[in-house]
């Protein structure tokens, strides 16, 4: 989908839609239109009972106009006062769009927003959202929906002319952020039976670049030797090896900052030996979703440049049960050297992760460390799908992380890591176990389980077993990936 911008007066673009936000003084809102147009707008809405309430829309045929239809999309009497809920109210009027068949859209900016927001993050929030809400994953799909398919093609935003640069600017970063998000749903999409460890791997080394990026990965006799066993401990009972990846990028200023990024890459959860029920493993192939953030923000890095230098590890491996895979009640020893018992082979991501963070803290000594996990079905049933926990032993790292949720318009909530609960993940027979006796907690008592593994270094672990995946329809994502944590991470880099 392609995304232009114009000072022009919108009823002068030929287009086959023109979208206008407008709260219940519309009236006023509409008023440049010209006497005309909105004559004619005020006779529909009185029929349809149109008063611009929050969610309500008009459509109206504009006769002999370049442009075909007006959509007046209704916000409400309330301030929009936060990006989340402007990308959710441009993704609902572009939704709509598309369902009417539309090729080529134009969309008004609410002036509003301009009140609250720069010009660029606005513009950048807004095309943002209107190429995430028009993305599909339908390359399994049979011709036929091909060639019945009538997408939006072009969406034109128009600025006053004073405005037209920073609304430039916000388009392009637009572009390179959803691009990347569309980059980790479209990994996520994909049928396990593709997206392998040694999948991941030669995704991983397509992005290299010489002196800007480079990429590692540690074959199966090298993670043994570093002694990486609670990692391969949950690989061993898959036919598929396992791989390390590690990606390093520089930027092109040296710099003394760096941060490392961890992602959960388990590409397929099946439970191990504490089989999960079939309903449960349905969509397990999500369990891969923080290895592809990770890969989305490589995907771009080198275009958006931060100043900063970015090392990302991905442990990537299946959880599968049969004659070789772990049995409840084996004990592991961790890359730091401690030792964990297996009590629940379905909690694999903590083992994964747990000697991911130790070797990332221990080797690269990084400024911070952020890792991003499909965790816990507890985190969704504390904080419900659409909101990722974050836990952290690092006020000033939280605060940075909730600061660019706020500005990529994804929501997390801080969780909190408390230290009574380290009882139930000790062990009779090891350091630690990998499961507590309670489901109470249990992302929580996931997080502590981390915590034993990072240090003193500052971390935070978003737990984004909930809003890594959709499971119905929303106005800014079909069924499926969401790329939760891609735009985050790249606001993220670009200030810190
Ligand atoms: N990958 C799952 C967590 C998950 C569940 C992510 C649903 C997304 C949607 C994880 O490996 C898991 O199975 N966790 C267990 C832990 C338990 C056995 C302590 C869980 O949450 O049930
Ligand atoms: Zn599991
Ligand atoms: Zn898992």
């Amino acid at each position: 989908m392609k995304i232009s911008l114009t000072a022009k007066n919108p009823l002068k673009i030929a287009a086959d839609l023109l979208i206008i936000f407008v709260s219940p003084s519309w009236k006023e809102e509409v008023s440049s239109l010209g006497a005309d147009t909105l004559d004619l707008i005020s006779d529909v809405a009185l029929i349809e009972n149109f008063i611009g309430r929050e969610k309500q829309h008009l459509f109206v045929d504009l006769q002999q106009k370049p442009v075909k239809r007006l959509l007046l999309y209704g916000v409400g009497e309330g301030k929009i006062t936060n990006l989340y809920e402007l990308q959710k109210i441009v993704g609902e009027a572009i939704s709509l769009a598309n369902k009417s068949r539309r090729r080529k859209v134009v969309l008004v900016v609410m002036t509003d927003w301009l009140k609250q927001n720069t010009a660029e993050a606005v513009s950048q929030a807004v095309a943002e959202a209107a190429i995430l809400a028009t993305y599909t994953f339908d390359k399994y799909k049979g011709e036929k929906h091909h060639q019945e398919k009538l997408a939006i093609e072009e969406i034109v935003l128009t600025a006053s002319a004073p405005r037209l640069s920073a609304f430039e600017k916000g388009i392009a970063l637009a572009k390179l952020y959803s691009g990347a998000t569309l980059f980790a749903r479209d990994l996520v999409n994909e049928p396990a039976r593709i997206t392998t460890p040694s999948y991941l791997a030669k995704i991983a080394q397509g992005f290299v670049k010489p002196r800007q990026i480079k990429v590692r990965i540690y074959e199966k006799e090298e993670i043994a030797k570093l002694g990486m066993n609670a990692f391969l401990g949950v690989s061993q009972g898959s036919d598929e090896p396992p791989k390390l990846i590690k990606l390093t990028y520089k930027p092109a200023r040296s710099t003394n900052k760096k941060i490392v990024l961890v992602g959960k890459g388990i590409t397929f959860d099946t439970g191990g030996l504490s089989l999960k029920s079939s309903s449960s493993m349905e969509t397990m192939k999500l369990d891969m979703a923080g290895a592809a953030t990770i890969l989305a923000v490589f995907s771009k890095i080198a275009e958006l440049k931060p100043n900063i230098e970015v090392v990302a590890f991905i442990a990537a491996c299946e959880n599968m049960p049969s004659g070789k895979a772990l049995k409840p009640g084996d004990i592991l020893k961790a890359y730091n050297g401690k030792t964990v018992e297996v009590l629940n082979t379905d909690a694999e991501g903590r083992l994964t992760l747990a000697d991911t963070l130790s070797f990332a803290q221990i080797s690269e000594k990084p400024q911070a460390l952020i890792d991003l996990a499909t965790l816990t079905g507890a985190m969704m049933v504390a904080l419900g799908q659409d909101i990722a926990g974050l836990f952290s032993n690092n006020q000033k790292l939280t605060a940075k992380v909730k600061e660019a949720a706020c500005r990529s318009g994804e929501l997390v909530w801080e969780m909190p890591l408390l230290a009574d609960y380290k009882e139930q993940i000790k062990s009779e027979v090891a350091d630690l176990k990998n499961s507590s006796k309670t489901r109470f907690g249990g992302a929580i008592t996931a997080a502590l389980f981390l915590e034993e593994f990072v240090g003193k270094i500052p971390w935070v672990h978003l737990d984004i077993a909930g809003p890594a995946f959709a499971e119905k329809n929303t106005p800014l994502c079909t069924h499926g990936g969401t790329g939760f944590g891609v735009r985050l991470l790249l606001h993220l880099l670009s200030n810190y």
